[in-house]
């Protein structure tokens, strides 16, 4: 059986450049979608999935993330002498148990590889779980349990993946694969952000992964890639043929929060599908219409 997964990391030290000026002094990852900040978002999925350690790869600026994870005496003091008891379990119930929250630096932005290789010394010899607040799964099972439970079927390295248009392939890191119609892709090289007429398939990674420990051998000899960045998908590409590797195409619908468009529809999406907000978000979308006819 495979080991069980039970360790995730979450980059979050990106300066968060397309939301500026929102992002100037606020982590990305606190942008809200409708009442929850991304960040929270990632950890309750991961949660969901068996996840009981959470390692945040955070950086200068970030501050706000910590005090998210952490109890607020006072606040909480006020909503209780208040009677405010819904308000009060939305501001605790999502905190996972002490000490199991835990944050290391990225002191330099050298990519994504990068920000995971800062995480190797809290994750050790064990398969762990990626999560990128940025890419939100709405619908079907949470997206990682969905992976974990792949993991287990086939044991070794898996990756969320879903059907990117053409022209995006620049965007995403990219399968090679001979069965990409399946379920289960199995990967036999991946790059990444090829241009449009170089990519392999158009099949393409999203922010979730289940990897093995390996993955840290190779990005410690901390080879650059694309952009000039230390990229995890070549320390992936690294592994393809050592362990099985799988892309899964996973339930859901993946909004892209790192860009506004993909923020905002996340917002429509999740409020939609909330008994307290679906009103309000038909309200909103009727009215942002009848501007646009003005
Ligand atoms: C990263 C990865 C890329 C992946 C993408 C998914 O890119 O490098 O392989 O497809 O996340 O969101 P980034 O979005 O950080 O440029």
């Amino acid at each position: 059986m495979a080991h069980p997964v039970r360790k995730a990391v979450f980059p979050v030290a990106g300066l968060g450049t397309r939301f500026l000026p929102a992002t100037k002094a606020m982590p990305k990852e606190m942008l809200t979608v409708v009442d929850k900040p991304l960040i929270q978002y990632a950890i309750e999925e991961a949660a969901a999935a068996g996840i009981e350690e959470f390692i945040l790869v955070t950086g200068r600026g970030k501050q706000a993330l910590e005090d998210h994870f952490d109890r607020a005496p006072e606040l909480e003091g006020v909503l209780e002498t208040r009677g405010k008891s819904d308000a009060l379990a939305s501001i605790r119930d999502y905190i996972p148990a002490d000490g199991a929250v835990k944050y290391v630096r990225q002191p330099t932005a050298l990519g994504l590889g990068h920000a995971i290789w800062c995480a190797r010394h809290l994750i050790g010899d064990e398969p762990f779980a990626i999560l990128s607040p940025d890419d939100m799964v709405i619908g079907g099972a949470p997206c990682m349990k969905q992976l974990v439970e792949a993991h287990e079927e086939t044991g070794g390295n898996v990756v969320a993946v879903m059907d990117v248009p053409r022209e995006e392939t620049s965007r995403y890191g990219i399968l090679d694969t001979p069965n990409a119609e399946d379920r289960l892709a199995i990967i036999e090289g991946l790059v990444e952000k090829p241009a449009p007429e170089d990519a392999p398939s158009t099949l393409s990674v999203i922010g979730r992964y289940v990897l093995l420990p390996e993955v840290f051998s190779h990005l410690d000899r901390h080879e650059t890639g694309a952009g000039g960045e230390i990229q995890l998908t070549d320390a992936m590409a690294h592994m393809i043929g050592k362990a099985p590797f799988h892309g899964l195409r996973f339930e859901g619908t993946r909004f892209d929060c790192g860009t506004k468009e993909g923020w905002l529809a996340a917002n429509l999406s999740q409020a939609m599908l909330r008994p307290d907000m679906r009103a309000g978000a038909e309200a909103a979308i009727a009215a942002a219409q009848s501007i646009r006819e003005n």
